[in-house]
């Protein structure tokens, strides 16, 4: 195999909610591949932290603050990536939150903050982010789903509707971009051991049901996720255009 294939040398590549967890992961992951990335979060320390790691490490890295769910925040980020770099090769709609209650419990507003991070933030951003790739004819967006969605559980009804809602984003922009060279893709991660999850983590009977209910019997190590992340913005993925990559240990197969 010609490693060049997943190569991302030259491309931008900016990653929401990469100043930890599965963003972070896979930020290491698109840097080693040779792009710039474009860290983001609201932790300013972190993300200076971040980034300096990644320098160190020889790879090109910035950080940019904002909160997805602010629209002239997410606007000015986007000025501001046009002044600077004048493109932007790839988006990683990672940035994405959680919120457990039984349905009759759950706040409306909690409701909406929810679909507001998790997928009015994509689609916003995925505007701004085709508004910069149309003028280079070439593109990759990699939207953040999860196993909830095509299937569910109690309590977190926001989310799985949220992530539901990812994909249909997700086959709208494949089809609606497809013809000017931008893909759009998705992955949807199993369990990951990481922030968003650590109640679960320290729960040994939930940990118990993680690994009888996938067959690879196991929490997945965020730094699993990146070598998904890197191939769907490569040039191996370059007919690949509407697809959600399940990284879940088998979860999604077994009945
Ligand atoms: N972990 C899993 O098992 C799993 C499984 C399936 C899907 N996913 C999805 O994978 C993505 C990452 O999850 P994770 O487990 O890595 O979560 P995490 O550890 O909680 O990290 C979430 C990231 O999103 C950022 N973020 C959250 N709300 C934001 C906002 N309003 N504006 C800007 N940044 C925001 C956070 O940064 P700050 O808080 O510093 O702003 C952080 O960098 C999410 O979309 C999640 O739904 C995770």
């Amino acid at each position: 195999m010609n490693s060049s294939l997943f190569s991302l040398e030259n491309q931008i590549v900016l990653i929401t909610g990469s100043s930890r967890g599965l963003g972070w992961s896979m930020a290491k992951a698109v840097a080693e591949a040779g792009a710039s990335v474009l860290l983001h979060g609201r932790d300013e320390n972190l993300l200076k932290e971040r980034q300096q790691h990644l320098q160190e490490l020889g790879h090109n890295a910035e950080h940019y603050i904002f909160d997805v769910a602010n629209d002239e925040e997410v606007l000015a980020a986007f000025g501001k990536i046009r002044e600077q770099h004048g493109k932007l090769d790839g988006l990683i709609n990672n940035a994405g939150i959680q919120h457990r209650r039984p349905l009759t419990e759950f706040e409306l507003e909690d409701f909406d903050r929810v679909l507001d991070v998790n997928l009015r933030a994509s689609w916003l951003l995925s505007r701004e982010a085709v508004r910069l790739m149309q003028g280079q004819g070439s593109g990759s967006i990699v939207n953040i789903a999860s196993i909830m969605g095509p299937q569910a559980r109690k309590t977190i009804s926001a989310y799985t509707t949220s992530k539901a809602g990812v994909v249909g984003l997700t086959k709208a922009l494949a089809v609606e971009l497809g013809p000017q060279g931008i893909r759009c893709n998705g992955i949807a991660p199993g369990f990951f051991a990481t922030e968003m999850n650590t109640a679960l983590v320290n729960d040994s009977e939930f940990t118990a049901f993680v690994s009888g209910r996938t067959p690879m019997q196991r929490w997945g190590d965020p730094d699993e996720l990146g070598g998904a992340a890197v191939f769907l913005l490569s040039k191996a993925a370059s007919y690949v255009n509407g697809n959600v990559i399940f990284v879940d240990g088998g979860l999604a197969c077994q009945v």
